[in-house]
C-alpha cells in the first residue's frame, strides 16, 4: 500500500522508513535548481535520459545501480523521471543477458520514493511507465512499480515554465474526465476522479494566474487524485489518439491530450446509442452529467463548453499540418485498438479520421 506524504520534510521520513544505507537518486536536469537538492546524499545518481527515455537509457541506470550495490530508488522529478525509476526498480533483479521487455516481470522488492516536480501524470502513484524501444513506444505496466512513497511539495512547481504548467494541469484534467467515463471506472476510481477535477475547477485559476502556493498544493493533489483514478480504471480514447500528435509535431503530451479530449466528448454526448460499456447508455449519460456538474454547469452540454473556454484562456501556442491528408493517413492509422476498448462508446476508423481532422484543420 502506497503511503502518500505531504511536504519536503517528509522525505527523510520516507528515507529512514525505507531502510535504505545505500540509494540512487533518479534526476533529471532540473535536479541541481530545486530547493530540495540539499536533501540527498545518494550512493549514486542517474540523470542520463531524455524527456522520452529509451530503452537503453534505462539499461544505463540498472548498471550503475547494480554496480553501486544499491538498495533503493528516490525519483525526484517529472513523469519521465518516475517513469525510469519504475523501470530500473523492475528490471534490477532480472536476467542482465536477456531483453527485460521480454522476460516475466516480478516484483524486484527494491523501495521506491517518488518526489514529482510536476503537477499532471500522477506517475508517483500509478503501475505504469513509458519507454521507448527501436522507436517504438513501450508501455510497461506492474503492480509492483507503484512507488512505495510519493512525497508531495508544491513549492517545486514554483520555477516550472508557464506553458509547462499549463500542459501538464491539463494532462491532469484529462486524466480525471477520461477516467470518469472509462470502461473499466469503479466507485473508488470514480471518487478519486471527482476530487481530483473538482480541484482542478477550483483551483486552476489561481495556479495558472497568480501562480500561489495554496493553488499549486491544490493542483498538486488533483494531478495525484488523477493517477490513482487512471491506475485504476485506465486512460481512454483521448490519450490514445495524443500520443502520435505529440511524436508528429512535438506537442507536449497535455497540449495534445487536451486537443483530442473535447472533440471525442462532444462525439461520444452526440452518439450514446454506441456505447460500449456494459453499465449501458444510461450509465454514461450520468457521468456526462455528473462532469457538467463538477465542472460548475447546469448541463452535460455546458460541462464541455466550459472545457474549451478553458482551453481557449489558457492560450495554448497553435501548430501547422504541411500536409493535411497525408498526416490524416498517418495519424487515423496510429491509434492502438487496444487501447480503445476504455473508450465509453466505440471509435471506428472513419470517426477517428474526422476527429482528428478537426483537431489538425
Ligand atoms: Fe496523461
Amino acid at each position: 500500500m502506497q503511503q502518500i506524504l505531504k511536504g519536503y520534510e517528509n522525505i527523510e521520513k520516507a528515507l529512514s522508513e525505507v531502510g535504505s544505507k545505500r540509494y540512487m537518486l533518479v534526476c533529471d536536469t532540473s535536479f541541481p535548481f530545486l530547493p530540495i537538492k540539499d536533501c540527498f546524499h545518494p550512493a549514486a545518481l542517474f540523470n542520463g535520459f531524455t524527456p522520452n527515455p529509451l530503452y537503453e537509457q534505462v539499461c544505463d541506470g540498472v548498471r550503475l545501480f547494480n554496480e553501486n550495490q544499491c538498495d533503493a530508488i528516490v525519483a525526484v522529478g517529472g513523469g519521465s523521471t518516475i517513469d525510469v525509476a519504475k523501470c530500473i526498480k523492475l528490471y534490477c533483479r532480472m536476467d542482465h543477458k536477456e531483453n527485460y521487455l521480454q522476460q516475466e516481470y516480478k516484483d524486484s522488492g527494491v523501495p521506491l520514493i517518488a518526489i514529482p516536480t510536476t503537477a499532471g501524470t500522477g506517475s508517483e502513484s500509478t503501475r505504469y511507465a513509458v519507454i521507448y524501444f527501436e522507436g517504438k513506444k513501450q508501455s510497461v505496466t506492474h503492480e509492483s512499480i507503484v512507488p512505495n512513497y510519493a512525497v508531495l511539495e508544491p513549492a517545486l512547481l514554483k520555477s516550472l515554465p508557464l506553458y509547462q504548467k499549463k500542459c501538464t494541469m491539463l494532462d491532469a484534467m484529462c486524466q480525471c474526465i477520461e477516467s470518469l467515463w472509462s470502461v473499466n471506472s469503479t466507485d473508488e476510481s470514480m471518487l478519486h476522479a471527482k476530487i481530483g477535477l473538482q480541484l482542478i475547477m477550483d483551483h486552476w485559476h489561481g495556479y495558472i494566474e497568480d501562480n500561489s502556493e495554496e493553488d499549486a498544493q491544490n493542483i498538486m493533489m488533483a494531478a495525484n487524485y488523477g493517477g490513482r483514478a487512471i491506475n485504476i480504471s485506465q486512460t481512454t480514447a483521448p490519450h490514445a489518439m495524443s500520443y502520435k500528435l505529440t511524436s508528429m509535431y512535438g506537442l507536449p503530451h497535455g497540449h495534445a491530450v487536451a486537443l483530442c479530449l473535447p472533440e471525442v466528448w462532444v462525439y461520444m454526448m452526440e452518439h450514446t446509442d454506441k456505447c460500449i460499456d456494459p453499465r449501458g447508455k444510461n450509465h454514461l449519460e450520468f457521468i456526462f452529467e455528473c462532469l457538467g456538474q463538477i465542472m460548475g454547469c447546469d448541463s452535460a452540454y455546458k460541462g464541455l463548453m466550459m472545457f474549451r473556454a478553458i482551453m481557449f484562456s489558457l492560450d495554448l501556442p497553435s501548430f501547422k499540418s504541411n500536409n493535411i491528408e497525408v498526416d490524416l493517413d498517418i495519424l487515423s492509422k496510429s491509434v492502438n485498438p487496444e487501447r480503445l476498448r476504455n473508450n465509453p462508446v466505440w471509435l471506428g476508423d472513419v470517426v477517428i479520421r474526422r476527429i482528428y481532422n478537426r483537431i489538425i484543420i
